[in-house]
């Protein structure tokens, strides 16, 4: 694997050798320090989880993290995507992690990069509304940890899946590993293009059915102008779609709640079930260090 840019190029074999090396990480298997590799992050859209948790397991890795900054960097003077990594390249970057707004950055930019024979590896760390490998992955990772399996789960995604990367990229292997997937919430903020992988239906006729509710941040920066303030206020989307105490206690007893973040509290979830014992952010986020180092042994050792 040189590059990570999607996960529809995965097949369940590479989603479990990444999951297992991920438990074994875990585990706290030991590491062969590769201080000779370094590693940039170009976070052209801003991040908390992803970009912390990439330098983490870059750092427990070995390798040396090039500091970069979008706002002060000369992105500013109107430097390309394509220039800035080929300069990283240049000053010995061997992978870049890239978050950017624009859909399918990769394709263009790999293009180029193959084209002109360089060899800087790729990992897409979130590209707008499009893919979140390693959000998925992560999200496979707990879920995985949870139940022991993906055959035969259901699992719920409700809310801004429009706007949503985590939603397209869940949906995908969470399907082709055998789960059954669900949509719900706004209809306005639906996508009729993921029918192909499960039915859009009330909340109410989910909830207390599904192993995994997978909630999703209402993505306020995606949305056009005037768009929230028509379609959107916090209590009636929390009333409408939110997960409650009543709608907690409807859950199976075994269910558990995932949430990408950042939440929003009070709007997907009450802002008291956020710690609550069904929900697993906080395991997310751990996973999250796991799998990226995976991830990132993989495409730089060329697993
Ligand atoms: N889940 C996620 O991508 O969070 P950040 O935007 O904080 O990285």
């Amino acid at each position: 694997m040189e590059h990570l840019l999607t996960v529809e190029t995965l097949t369940n074999e590479d989603v479990m050798a990444l999951l297992n090396r991920a438990f074994e990480l875990k585990k706290g298997v030991k590491v062969k320090q590769q201080d000779d590799i370094y590693a940039v992050n170009l976070f052209y859209e801003n991040s908390t989880r992803t970009r912390t948790s990439f330098e983490k397991a870059e750092y427990a890795l070995g390798y040396q993290v090039l500091p970069f900054e979008v706002a002060t960097s000369s992105v500013q003077k109107g430097e390309s995507l394509y220039d800035t990594v080929i300069t990283m390249e240049a000053v010995g970057a061997k992978v870049a992690v890239i978050r950017h707004s624009e859909n399918a950055y990769y394709q263009p930019l790999l293009a180029q990069l193959q084209e002109k024979g360089h060899s800087i590896h790729l990992v897409n760390g979130g590209d707008g509304s499009g893919q979140h490998p390693t959000q998925c992955l992560l999200d496979l990772m707990t879920i995985y940890e949870e139940f022991g399996h993906f055959e035969g789960l259901k699992v719920a995604i409700i809310g801004d899946i429009r706007n949503s990367r985590v939603a397209r990229s869940n949906a995908h292997l969470l399907t082709q590993l055998g789960a059954s997937v669900f949509f719900s919430g706004p209809d306005y903020w639906f996508d009729e293009s993921l029918l192909i992988y499960g039915p859009y239906k009330p909340e109410e006729e989910l909830l207390k059915d599904m192993d995994v509710v997978m909630l999703l941040r209402v993505q306020h920066e995606r949305h056009s102008e005037g768009e929230d303030q028509a379609l959107f206020t916090k209590e009636a989307y929390h009333e409408a779609y939110g997960i409650n105490q009543k709608r907690y206690a409807e859950m199976k007893k075994t269910a558990i709640i995932m949430h990408p973040g950042p939440i929003n509290r009070g709007v997907e979830l009450a802002s008291e079930l956020v710690e609550a014992p069904k929900s697993r952010f906080y395991r997310q986020i751990q996973n999250g260090v796991y799998v990226r180092m995976a991830v990132l042994e993989a495409v730089c050792g060329g697993k």
